[in-house]
């Protein structure tokens, strides 16, 4: 990793002191990112219709803190249908990227899904992501080349039930975007911190207003540690280790 990432990492962190959640302006970040970067273009496709994708903004945040950090290796949780991993792969110099989602079922959770409940449901819309990701899979990643590809590794296995430690080296960026559920966001957060030593944790879905466990989990994260949420983004972060 860059050695430089500490001035921009104290000047974040000096201009919002001490813990809590601080709401900040996407401009902030580009910003920070702007004076080396100047003329940087990036590649995406336009943005996903599917519930459960990112938006424009949240690309932006990813790619600024990607810039801003240059991991050396990524992990993702929740693939779904790769538009994360594939503007990642497309953009990032990282030399990996861990992209985990569920194994394969045979047998939808929801069978005929009710699409009120699926926008007001926290639980009922992961429910209804896992069967869209079961059945489509990574459609995202199927014209990819092959060096982009080989930088990708797809794991196919509940995030919980993966030891972090032996199956991802040298990750210092993650992105969190599996299950919503509270002890699964607590679970995957735990995980990380566990196998990094300096890093960026990215949480999407915070004040989504679906998923009120992720909001609640890192307003509770935010009275011990300082955590920032990009005003008009889904994302919030954490730098690990500055
Ligand atoms: C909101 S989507 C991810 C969106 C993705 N980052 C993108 O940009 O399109 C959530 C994904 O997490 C997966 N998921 C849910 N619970 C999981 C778990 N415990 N372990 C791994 N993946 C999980 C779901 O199958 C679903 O594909």
């Amino acid at each position: 990793m860059d050695l430089n990432t500490n001035n921009w990492a104290n000047r974040l962190s000096d201009a919002n002191s001490d813990v809590g959640l601080h709401t900040i302006k996407l401009k902030d970040l580009l910003f920070l990112r702007e004076k080396e970067y100047f003329y940087r273009n990036f590649v995406t496709t336009f943005p996903s219709i599917t519930i459960g994708s990112i938006t424009l903004v949240d690309q932006i945040v990813l790619l600024c803190l990607d810039e801003l950090l240059k991991p050396s290796a990524i992990l993702e949780i929740g693939t779904f249908q790769g538009y994360t991993t594939r503007l990642l792969v497309k953009n990032s110099s990282a030399k990996t990227i861990y992209t985990v989602d569920l194994p394969s079922v045979e047998q939808s959770i929801l069978l005929s899904p009710d699409t009120q409940k699926v926008l007001s449901d926290g639980d009922y819309n992961d429910d209804y992501l896992r069967d869209i990701q079961n059945r489509s899979g990574e459609i995202y990643l199927q014209d990819l080349d092959a060096a982009e590809l080989q930088r990708i590794k797809l794991i196919k296995q509940d995030s919980t039930s993966i030891n972090f430690n032996r199956s991802f080296q040298g990750v210092n960026f993650v992105f969190i975007d599996g299950g919503h559920h509270y002890d699964i966001v607590r679970s995957d957060t735990d995980k990380s911190l566990s196998i990094m030593d300096q890093g960026v944790i990215i949480w999407h879905d915070f004040a989504s207003g679906i998923h009120s466990d992720v909001t609640r989990y890192l307003n509770e994260r935010a009275i011990s540690n300082q955590i920032f949420h990009i005003n008009g983004s889904l994302c919030a972060f954490q730098l690990v280790g500055f």
